[in-house]
């Protein structure tokens, strides 16, 4: 089954154009933009929300996280995200109007179940699944719901999983927006077409794959790492320090980069290895700032950059240039990247990449 390849996790990561292109087959070609992807009753219910309550674990709770910033800035609605295993045990106060969207690849996680179960019994009535496993029990319980075609993910890491969730969650962005009059029409065009060009986009960062294999030989004899990010790309270094933690065992954080100096730049000396997402977007002149502020204490750094931006590498700094900049949907090229940094560390530390110690592919009990 696993053909060419000798991990699962490194079939799927190599799978994601494919299941990206399976995942968004609706709006391919002349496709448009439709509510009814995501439930026949999709549109009534974009029109009547105020709001959003994304609920997931772990991996899926940073797709949620990345989709706070789309849906703020593009649908103009205000989004919270919430670990489902805290929400499901927290006081707190429903809103009816909000939709409640719950984020699982396997749809059978224990804790995001119960925290769907819980915001029903406080009242809520529009609730969504996007999940990856279309008879699964969460996919049973909700009102409406989007099925990812990632396909079967075996690896414990989650891969293609994560970056299918993503775009369907840009594609309820999108459809938020138009319910919320927040979306013309040349606007629509260009962010269906940025869409459309995915999977090419991320195969392109798939060939990166040389030169991250040469970064991750630097990593394998670290104890700790810290991973940076600012914006819609925090939530990214959150998902690569998590990878990496997961599969090579290295310790690793994530912080947004802006609170570097409320503590975390005090672990920074020569030993400390830090990982920074730093597309050339409306963040990056502060997030070079942050660089710097590494740099000065020793820190080797390793950027992942794109466009034309103006971070070079030097003594320290090493960057490496995303094929191309991406915009809102740049979270989608920068996490594939980092997924293969964490494979190819862990391959040279010799870990066992698709069954982590310790851990299950799908959480079933709390
Ligand atoms: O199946 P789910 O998406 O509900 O699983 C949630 C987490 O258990 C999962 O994403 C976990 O964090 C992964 N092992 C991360 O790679």
């Amino acid at each position: 089954e696993l053909g060419e390849f000798d991990h699962y996790m490194q079939k799927e990561m190599f799978e994601q154009p494919q299941a990206l292109g399976n995942t968004l087959e609706m709006i391919s070609g002349a496709g448009q933009l439709q509510p009814g992807m995501f439930g026949a009753e999709a549109q009534a219910v974009f029109e009547q929300v105020d709001s959003v309550l994304i609920l997931a674990c772990g991996t899926s709770s940073y797709a949620g996280m990345t989709a706070k910033y789309w849906i703020e800035q593009v649908a103009g609605i205000p989004c919270n995200v919430e670990i489902a295993s805290e929400y499901r045990y927290r006081q707190s106060v429903a809103n009816p109007k909000q939709l409640v969207v719950v984020i699982s690849q396997s749809g059978e996680t224990a804790d995001t179940l119960a925290a769907l179960q819980h915001a029903k019994s406080l009242g809520h009535t529009h609730t969504l699944a996007i999940c990856n496993v279309p008879e699964s029990a969460i996919v049973r319980e909700t009102a409406l719901r989007f099925i990812t075609r990632a396909g079967p993910e075996i690896g414990v890491a989650s891969t293609k999983a994560f970056t299918t969730q993503l775009s369907a969650l840009f594609l309820l962005t999108l459809l938020l927006a138009k319910a919320n009059q927040r979306l013309s029409e040349s606007d629509e065009k260009a962010y269906l077409d940025e869409l459309r060009h995915l999977p090419v986009a991320v195969e392109k960062v798939l060939a990166l794959e040389p030169s991250i294999k040469d970064w991750a030989q630097q990593f394998a004899n670290k104890h700790h790492a810290l991973f940076l990010g600012r914006g819609r790309h925090f939530p990214i270094a959150l998902e690569g320090a998590l990878k990496l933690k997961e599969i090579s065992y290295i310790h690793a954080e994530a912080y947004p980069a802006g609170e570097l100096k409320h503590g975390p730049l005090a672990l920074v000396d020569a030993e400390m290895p830090v990982v920074v997402v730093a597309p050339n977007d409306e963040m990056l002149e502060k997030l070079k700032a942050n660089m710097q502020e590494v740099s000065a204490r020793g820190g080797q750094l390793y950027v992942f950059a794109d466009g034309d931006s103006a971070v070079k590498s030097s003594e320290g700094v090493n960057v490496l240039m995303m094929p191309e900049h991406y915009g809102l949907l740049s979270p989608v090229l920068h996490v594939v990247a980092l997924q293969l940094l964490s494979y190819h560390v862990a391959l040279v530390k010799g870990t066992d990449v698709d069954k982590p110690r310790n851990l299950a592919k799908s959480v079933t009990v709390e």
